[in-house]
């Protein structure tokens, strides 16, 4: 039977190179977007089974996704925890808003999608990858909320780790440097995305850390461009 596999934020930048990466390792992939249409047509794209509504924002969200996820695969061996937002600005220019969107997303968004998913998980010695990045362990200026969300969604997997390790669930988090993605799109500054990593090189570490010898668990991958950090 096919390895089964969600995918948050599935239909843009690199959870969508990840999730047609586990599509060619012959997982069963669902994804999913904020919109349903956008999840089913990026499902469509990429060969995966499944394009789900589902807001990371919205307990009701998550869970009427993760229901319908269940029903469709009868279980979940790998989640993929990636949709995110970023938006770049100093303390003092940190709007409440911008501060609860970031941590909202970013941090609380991994815990509801974790949670839900976490009983199917432990049935049978799953996997969780978390896509954060090198703002997990590295405080960079102008992105207090970014990288204060990122170090709590490390924290956050370090902790399931070490609660589920036993039960035989692992926990792989992934750290990038900047990607060429539509995250950039509407953040200010002077970037040279021909400098940034592409999607695809975060979906290989990705199948490199999935196919690592079973009495092995690759914990943390850091990932830059061969160049230096922009
Ligand atoms: N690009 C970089 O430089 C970089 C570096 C390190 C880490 N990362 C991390 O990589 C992850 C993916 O980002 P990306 O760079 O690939 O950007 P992206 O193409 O903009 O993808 C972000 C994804 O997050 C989803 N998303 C946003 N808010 C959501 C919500 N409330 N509920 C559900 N899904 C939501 C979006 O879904 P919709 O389809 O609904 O818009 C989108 O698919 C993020 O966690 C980001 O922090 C990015």
């Amino acid at each position: 039977m096919s390895a089964r596999a969600f995918l948050t934020g599935g239909a843009s930048g690199i959870g969508r190179a990840i999730a047609t990466m586990l599509v060619s390792e012959g997982y069963r992939v669902a994804i999913s977007a904020r919109a349903h249409d956008r999840a089913a047509t990026a499902a469509g794209e990429i060969g995966a089974e499944l394009g789900l509504a589902c807001d990371v924002r919205s307990p009701e969200s998550v869970r009427d996704a993760v229901n319908c996820l269940l029903e469709s695969f009868g279980g979940l061996d790998l989640l993929v925890n990636n949709a995110g937002v970023a938006e770049f600005f100093n303390v003092d220019k940190t709007s409440e808003a911008v501060w609860a969107a970031m941590i909202d997303t970013n941090l609380s968004g991994t815990f509801r999608v974790t949670k839900a998913c976490l009983p199917s998980l432990l049935d049978g010695g799953g996997m969780v990858i978390n896509v954060l990045s090198t703002a997990a362990r590295t405080a960079f200026p102008g992105s207090s909320a970014y990288v204060a969300s990122k170090f709590g969604q490390l924290g956050f997997a370090e902790s399931l780790r070490a609660e589920y390790r036993d039960r035989g669930l692992r926990v792989v988090n992934i750290l990038p440097g900047a990607v060429d993605t539509p995250i950039w799109d509407n953040i200010e500054g002077d970037w040279d995305r021909s400098k940034m990593l592409r999607p695809k090189d975060v979906a290989e570490v990705a199948r490199t850390a999935l196919r690592a010898p079973a009495a092995t668990l690759v914990e943390e991958i850091r990932l830059g461009p061969a160049g230096g950090a922009l």
